[in-house]
């Protein structure tokens, strides 16, 4: 897979697919960091795999056959959903199954002249946005730890998203067929994405989120005008450190990398050791929620604090 061109593609039009059998092959069993950094130009510091499997108990749309509503996968690490979403396919639907896509810069574009005050508060108003993974609040369209992110839920309950509807209606959407062997890398920050239901039990796929070293550059108009929220992650000896030792947890060679970074392996294990000793302070319960309080100042409540 040629990574600086599959980046261009993925800047210019917000999604691209490639045929790479090999590499969907592995995204079942190998380390998908090394998977991620080899299809996008630019490293990586961090990746989630989630299976896109339908199971007999499933409840969420990786794990059932319904028809899944656009949204965005908006996890965060550090304040920012993932810059790219990777799907890679093992097998497709006989039939259904098909991924949709809107590009989201285009539908700011058109509302701007359509319905200029509905353009605003998607700038403006606080929303909260309830997801699987918990709650996230701020602006629809906002600088979240340093990237420009359009946010939507699969069914979002408020005002906004009832006067958002007939224009995600109106905006054309892409239907696409991935078929087995071929990988579809998703500008998550930008695209909208669903699904078509099907009935095919056999469809798999594996999902990378992945958070790259730098963004895919965003529109400066939108960006000019998207409030910020938390911080952006500094790139810093630190951030290189932490990065370094997230390799060593997932299996990365000691040696290799103390001669990548030019440090003695016991510097390494210093990293590692601190890192786990700073973790574990910070994951005691009464801890956290200050933590989290302190780190992400007013955009975030997990849905446990509301219950
Ligand atoms: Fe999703």
């Amino acid at each position: 897979v040629d990574a600086v061109a599959t980046w261009a593609t993925l800047t210019e039009r917000g999604y691209v697919i490639v045929d790479a059998p090999d590499e969907v092959a592995r995204a079942l069993h190998a380390d998908p960091w090394q998977l991620a950094a080899e299809l996008l130009a630019g490293g990586v510091t961090m990746v989630e795999r989630h299976p896109i499997l339908a199971v007999a108990q499933g409840r969420s749309f990786a794990s059932t056959m319904v028809h899944t509503p656009l949204h965005t996968d908006s996890q965060d690490v550090r304040g920012a959903a993932a810059d790219v979403q990777v799907m890679a396919c093992v097998q497709a639907a006989s039939e259904g199954g098909e991924t949709l896509l809107l590009d989201a810069w285009a539908l700011l574009s058109t509302l701007e002249h359509a319905d200029p005050r509905l353009y605003e508060a998607l700038f403006d108003r606080v929303r909260r946005f309830r997801f699987v993974f918990g709650d996230l609040d701020g602006p629809t369209v906002a600088v979240r730890g340093g990237r420009l992110c359009f946010t939507h839920t699969p069914h979002p309950q408020d005002d906004l998203g009832a006067r958002l509807a007939p224009f995600l209606d109106a905006t054309p959407t892409v239907h696409l067929r991935i078929e087995a062997g071929q990988i579809l890398l998703v500008d998550n920050h930008r695209m909208l994405h669903g699904r078509t239901a099907f009935r095919d039990p056999g469809r798999r796929f594996v999902r990378l989120l992945v958070w790259t070293r730098r963004p895919i550059d965003p529109p400066a108009r939108i960006l000019a005008r998207a409030r910020r929220i938390g911080q952006p992650v500094p790139d810093d000896e630190a951030e290189r450190r932490l990065t370094a030792t997230l390799e060593l947890l997932r299996g990365r060679s000691p040696g290799v990398l103390a001669e990548q970074l030019d440090v003695d392996e016991a510097e390494l294990y210093r990293w590692r050791n601190a890192m786990l000793r700073v973790a574990r302070q910070a994951l005691q319960p009464r801890r956290l929620r200050g933590w989290l309080r302190r780190d992400a100042p007013s955009h975030r409540r997990r849905s446990s604090h509301r219950r």
